[in-house]
């Protein structure tokens, strides 16, 4: 089962910093989240649409200049990075996961990628994912090469067809509302199966069970540790 950094190693370091995809990488995932934003024609690479639970600041983004933004601390004293940043620190090690969290995050992520591309990276280094489904669409089409993780909260009425009709690779699921009948469609439709986030022994051992071929976690240490105890 694929262990995938949530936010880096969040749980042992602040989020979506170069501090915790490092310790992430240092822990054995096998793979990081992060979540991006535009703003101001650049991509911050930050969750919340406010700066109040993880930077030194309060408000909104919008409120904020992107050299302000820039100067905040977002723990540990890190600055909050930006797309092209944690490209270069991971290396091509492990693929990143790169969620959307905005509509112009979208065509902007495209732009970085392609640069990358073009300096020696391929296109298995990046998983695109997202809840917002047009934008993943559009991106497919766009550029068919794409690596695509389609997101959802909940069990749908055509569970995985959505992801397949997007040209996915993988269904990323909440471990809040999954089931046996969503992972067993995936899995007929020949689409792996992540499950987001998942941060305890008994569920890591329950989603492992029910066949999961990867999940998110704040703790890639302990997930390994755990993962190590089990039967191959
Ligand atoms: O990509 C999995 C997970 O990160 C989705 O939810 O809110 O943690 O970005 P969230
Ligand atoms: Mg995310």
């Amino acid at each position: 089962m694929l262990c995938i950094a949530h936010r880096g190693a969040r749980g042992d370091a602040p989020e979506n910093t170069l501090q915790a995809i490092e310790l992430a990488l240092a822990q054995g995932a096998e793979a990081v989240e992060i979540d991006v934003r535009a703003h101001e024609g650049e991509l911050i690479v930050f969750h919340d649409e406010t700066v109040d639970r993880t930077t030194n600041a309060q408000g909104e983004l919008t409120e904020f200049s992107f050299s302000l933004l820039r100067q905040l601390d977002a723990g540990n004293g890190q600055s909050i990075p930006l797309l092209a940043e944690v490209i270069e620190l991971i290396n091509r090690r492990v693929p990143l996961n790169i969620e959307l969290k905005d509509d112009d995050s979208a065509q902007l992520s495209l732009q970085v990628i392609e640069r990358f591309i073009s300096r020696g990276w391929q296109y298995s280094d990046f998983i695109i994912s997202s809840f917002f489904h047009p934008l993943l669409k559009t991106l497919k089409q766009q550029q068919p090469k794409l690596v695509i993780g389609a997101l959802s909260a909940g069990v749908l009425v055509d569970y995985a067809l959505f992801a397949k009709q997007l040209g996915a690779v993988s269904i990323n699921l909440c471990s809040d509302s999954i089931n046996q009948a969503i992972i067993d469609d995936a899995h007929a439709r020949g689409l792996k199966v992540y499950i987001y986030t998942v941060n305890d022994v008994r569920e890591f051992s329950q989603f492992h069970k029910m066949g999961a071929d990867g999940l998110f976690t704040d703790f890639p240490l302990k997930f390994k540790q755990w993962l190590s105890t089990q039967a191959s």
